[in-house]
């Protein structure tokens, strides 16, 4: 359906319904102090739900290589094959520690793009990245200092530098950009583990989230980027080989290590559909809530080429659902 000419189908409602099933799948685990049990719960939560969606889809970003994922492998082709053509990029449970701590930003998280137009990270494991809002979008800048982008983003959004929240993943590799960051005067959120939630919530107005810096996965980045194209704002990334190795072989494989790579360059669509649950409570989503023989699950849905945005509150019949699907929830 061309644009303009009517509303057509948003498939991020649908995809609401995987990531819900991520989330409730590894709900249970969480506390519990087992990652690998929580995620392997996400993945088959989301598995199970994924080819009732109508589409033909790849996973770009997904669980690893094919050798070493027995499902969601990148390559692998998902849904029920019927139009559109897809990239997909799925994180069942990101956050897998976390989750298995109880600590907060856990979520169940897909994308989906036009076919060809998601980057492939290849050997990239990490990427420095810097995620704002629509009202800093045009100010922010990976060239130029962490504390200078701090100011930037505090003009751009008419407050002082010291009333910016940045979420920093806590490692030493990011800790110039930490000691950079306070030096011109703003609160630093340090993470454990978990940079997609605060990525979105960083574009999202009322979280309390200014901006996202810091060194993380190249593939939580494209994810961030998907978000953001629905949202407004930027992702900015740089990737970050970790040894000389790592260089050539991205450089070998046609990656350019010093390139800024843009949100256009990790998402070039412009039809992106994205779904996440909260896992646990974060920033951006409340966590899997357990009632007398039901769980409630906390969602936002959206959608870049309409740019609605949905939050999506659904009471779930633990007992029925186990009925009909076949699958323990409980
Ligand atoms: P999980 O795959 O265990 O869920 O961890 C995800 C994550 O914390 C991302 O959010 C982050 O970008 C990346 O790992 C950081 O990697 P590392 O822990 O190797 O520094």
């Amino acid at each position: 359906m061309a644009d303009g000419v009517a509303p057509d189908r948003n498939l991020a409602l649908e995809l609401v319904r995987v990531t819900e099933a991520a989330a409730l799948g590894c709900g249970r685990w969480i506390g519990r102090g087992d990652k690998e049990a929580a995620d392997q719960a996400a993945v088959d939560g989301m598995r199970a739900m994924l080819d009732s969606i109508s589409m033909s889809g790849v996973v770009v970003i997904g669980e690893g290589e094919k050798d070493e994922a027995p499902m969601l492998y990148n390559g692998e082709e998902i849904g029920n094959g019927q139009p559109p053509e897809v990239d997909v990029a799925v994180d069942p449970l990101e956050g897998t520690r976390l989750t298995s701590v109880g600590q907060p930003n856990a979520i169940a998280v897909i994308a989906l793009a036009e076919r060809g137009t998601m980057f492939f990270p290849g050997a990239a494991v990490y990427m420095d990245k810097l995620v704002g809002g629509a009202e800093v979008a045009d100010a922010l800048d990976l060239d130029v200092s962490p504390a200078e982008n701090v100011e930037r983003a505090a003009e751009a959004k008419g407050v002082r530098p010291s009333e910016i929240a940045v979420v920093i993943l806590d490692r030493e590799r990011n800790q110039p950009t930490i000691d950079g960051v306070r030096e011109a005067g703003a609160k630093v959120n340090l993470i454990t583990d978990g940079d997609v939630a605060p990525a979105i919530a960083a574009a999202r107005a009322g979280t309390g989230v200014d901006l996202m810096m810091g060194i993380g996965g190249t593939p939580e980045g494209v994810i961030a980027a998907a978000a953001v194209k629905c949202l407004g704002g930027v992702v900015l990334g740089r990737l970050w080989p970790r040894n000389d190795d790592e260089r050539r072989q991205l450089v070998d494989a046609g990656y350019d290590p010093d390139r800024i790579v843009t949100t256009d360059d990790l998402v070039g669509g412009d039809n992106v559909f994205v779904a996440a649950t909260g896992v646990t409570d974060g920033a951006l989503l409340r966590g899997v809530r357990y009632t007398r023989g039901g769980a409630v699950t906390d969602s936002i849905v959206m959608r870049s080429r309409s740019g609605t945005v949905r939050r999506v509150e659904a009471q779930h019949a633990l007992d029925k659902l186990e009925r009909f699907s076949g699958r323990q929830y409980r």
